[in-house]
């Protein structure tokens, strides 16, 4: 898994389910169900105190799957996911502190833009993947198609507000490497054991892709 090439790898999936995990012990059964589900790759976000061991939990039980740190905010949390893991590395926003510290540790990062003025800033940091956070909220498919037309190099990972309902659309956009959301592995799933559930959503999810893609 060391020598994946991670934005190829997330092109091909085309779908990043972000996760919160409230406790390390449904790290693995998640994995399980996510690898069912046909989708091996998962985003764990450090919003919890679970984060870290889950993401070695996960990294350590499946190498198949490719794991990345979500919602970093400093350098000490990059050192960490690291440390745990992850393969990749997605913040809310723009940090040149967390760039920086991701490309000396040869560690692809995706930092969140909404607006031209942040793609400016990251174009700045030579970064050509960004995450168009939060897409919905933000008007959505319009508002990227908006965006991503002075950045002709530039791809997007739209999260915030994606679902089934649609995934096919936003995939359906050349400039849309991959989409990110939590709709399938929502938290209220995760604390019932549910496990069930989030492999029919990301079955769901990985039938809409291949439509979209026509594959
Ligand atoms: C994230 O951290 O990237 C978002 O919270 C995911 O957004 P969603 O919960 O609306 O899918």
């Amino acid at each position: 898994m060391h020598l994946v090439n991670v934005p190829a790898r997330l092109r091909q999936l085309g779908v990043i389910p972000v996760v919160s995990l409230d406790r390390v012990e449904s790290a693995v059964p998640l994995g399980e169900a996510l690898l069912a589900g046909g989708l091996p790759c998962v985003e764990i976000t450090f919003r919890t105190m679970a984060a870290e061991p889950a993401i070695r939990a996960i990294s350590q039980s499946f190498p198949e799957i490719l794991v990345g740190a979500g919602t970093v905010l400093n350098e000490e949390q990059v050192e960490r996911a690291i440390a745990a893991g992850a393969k990749f590395i997605v913040l809310p926003g723009f940090s040149q502190a967390v760039v920086n510290l991701c490309r000396q540790r040869n560690l692809p990062v995706f930092p969140g833009v909404c607006t031209p003025t942040d793609v400016m800033m990251a174009i700045e940091a030579e970064l050509a993947i960004l995450k168009f956070f939060p897409a919905d909220a933000f008007g959505g498919l319009k508002t990227l198609k908006a965006l991503s037309a002075p950045f002709p190099n530039v791809e997007f990972i739209p999260t915030g507000g994606i679902s089934a309902a649609n995934l096919e659309e936003y995939l359906s956009f050349g400039k849309v490497l991959a989409c990110a959301g939590s709709w399938m592995v929502k938290s209220e799933l995760i604390a019932a054991g549910n496990f069930a559930e989030i492999t029919r959503l990301t079955e769901e999810a990985v039938a809409i892709r291949r439509r979209a893609r026509s594959e």
